[in-house]
């Protein structure tokens, strides 16, 4: 079923309901085909969220049919489960924010938790987070884990990915490295080394559930998730599949409870912002590096359409003239009011890349006075909607192309006007008339006859 643009409220869409699965014997898993030790379309190494979802399944009396999409964005993977593509999707974070964000998904219970660990050598000394106050610590920059040390003022070292800073403990860089648990586990496992110790962090801060989501609609699908994933903790296979990957465990003190830790959903997203701020360090300022950066690195506060909330303020329709004090605000942070420096880690044109992109979340726009509609139309084109849909509107990689755009003009204009909620597709009703609206439709079919 295709559904065009904005006709699609999703309420048609949903998981497959269990006496469904049950009755096909088939239920259809999203998976990351290259993210061990998470998941993998090697049959050699599946991964661990392939196991267990293999099991979860088979407790449903199905079997699991892997569909396998890209995780490096976390928002076009959940267009899958969205879409309907996939029926469950596993690894995917229990935090209140991120259920906020897609009210139109379910979730099981958790079938982990994912901690972190502090990998160190036998004999470096260190045998718990206190003794992280006594040498520097290798952290990847930004993660929970920089966070944590940063906020008890222990010695760190930031590197650009959690493998990065767990070489640079194996070579003596650093005493120690914290990381998140299934990636310790894993690197130290492939490492083949025999001097590495791994100690578990309980601090609650540094943990995070995880779980599998699915569209709503039938209300039977999260008990028999939730009694699956209870049936293979008891018997203890989920826990054997982890151990596979060597991803440490921690019993629980109360009672043998095994807790475990897979999936990459947050270290990932994480890991691709800041390699895109590795890949490209100078240059123009480019929107599109604007919004990897800005959901990557700035996203968790100032909120996904930059409106800010609370102490944070909005950075929407960051007026032009505030350039650079918004540069000299990033680069230089005011950390003592919550906002993090990030000079050393974002180049000062990464800086003014984020600005044009948060600039044109809802702009501001000068005509001159005796623009026609038409005139308009083409103005508010190439200076905005050009930044993320493209020049000739044919879609980047941050927006969809117009000239497809399959809805009605009514809904083009609606889009226009109103916004798409929850997304960067902002509504431009303070600077965009109907009837300038209307025209811009005219724009998109015009270039699209010639591209
Ligand atoms: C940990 C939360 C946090 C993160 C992450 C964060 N900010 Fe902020 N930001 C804040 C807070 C809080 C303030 C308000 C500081 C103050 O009161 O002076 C702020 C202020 C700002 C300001 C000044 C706004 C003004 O009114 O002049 C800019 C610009 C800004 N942030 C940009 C960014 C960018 C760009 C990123 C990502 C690279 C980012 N911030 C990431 C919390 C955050
Ligand atoms: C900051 C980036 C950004 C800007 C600027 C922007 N858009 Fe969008 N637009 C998006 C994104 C992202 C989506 C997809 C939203 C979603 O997930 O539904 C979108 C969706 C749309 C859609 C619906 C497409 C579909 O197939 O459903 C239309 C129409 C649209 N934009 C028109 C415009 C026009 C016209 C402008 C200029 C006035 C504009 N956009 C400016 C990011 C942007």
């Amino acid at each position: 079923m295709l559904v065009a643009g904005l006709a699609d409220t999703g309420e048609a869409r949903q998981t497959k309901a269990l006496a469904d699965i049950v009755s096909s014997g088939s239920v259809t898993v999203c998976a990351d085909p290259d993210n061990l030790p998470f998941s993998s379309a090697n049959p050699q190494t599946p991964g661990y969220d392939v196991e267990v979802m293999r099991l979860i399944a088979g407790e449903l009396r199905a079997r699991a049919e892997f569909q396998w999409v890209s995780t490096v964005s976390a928002r076009r993977a959940l267009a899958n489960l969205l879409d309907g593509e996939c029926d469950l999707f596993p690894g995917l974070p229990l935090a209140s924010g991120f259920a906020a964000e897609y009210p139109r998904l379910g979730f099981s219970g958790p079938y982990y938790t994912m901690r972190h660990v502090i990998v160190t050598r036998t004999g470096a000394g260190v045998s718990g987070v206190t003794d992280l106050r006594g040498g520097p610590t290798a952290v990847e920059a930004l993660s929970d884990a920089d966070l944590f040390l940063l906020g008890r003022g222990y010695p760190r070292r930031t590197y650009r990915s959690q493998e990065a800073a767990f070489q640079a403990m194996r070579s003596g860089e650093a005493r120690a490295a914290l990381l998140w648990a299934p990636m310790a586990g894993w690197l130290s496992k492939r490492s083949d080394a025999s001097d590495l110790m791994l100690v578990t962090v309980s601090d609650a801060d540094l943990a995070v559930d995880f779980g599998i989501g699915f569209l709503r609609g039938d209300p039977a699908l999260k008990p028999a998730l939730d009694q699956a994933i209870a049936t293979l903790k008891t018997s203890g296979a989920i826990a054997a599949s982890l151990g596979r990957y060597g991803v440490p465990r921690r019993e629980s003190r109360r009672g043998r409870e095994p807790v475990i830790w897979p999936v990459g959903w947050t270290p990932r997203e994480r890991v691709r912002a800041l390699l895109v701020a590795q890949a490209s360090g100078e240059g123009r300022p480019d929107p599109i590096e604007g919004r990897f950066l800005f959901e990557g690195n700035c996203e968790q506060c100032h909120r996904i359409d930059a409106r800010g909330g609370g102490a944070v303020p909005r950075l929407q329709a960051y007026p032009l003239g505030g350039e650079g004090r918004f540069v000299k605000t990033v680069l230089e942070g005011r950390n003592e009011r919550g906002m993090p420096a990030w000079g050393g880690l974002i180049t000062e044109a990464q800086a003014r890349s984020i600005f044009r992109y948060v600039h044109a979340l809802v702009p501001h726009m000068d005509f001159p006075p005796d623009a026609s509609a038409g005139e308009r139309a083409r103005q508010v084109f190439n200076e905005i909607c050009a930044t993320c849909h493209g020049l000739t509107g044919a879609g980047t990689r941050i927006a969809p192309s117009l000239q497809t755009f399959k809805g009605t003009d009514d809904e083009f204009v609606d889009t226009v006007l109103n916004g798409r909620p929850k997304s960067a597709m902002a509504p431009f009703r303070s600077i965009v008339s109907v009837e300038v609206a209307r025209k811009i439709r005219d724009v998109v079919r015009e270039l699209a006859r010639i591209d």
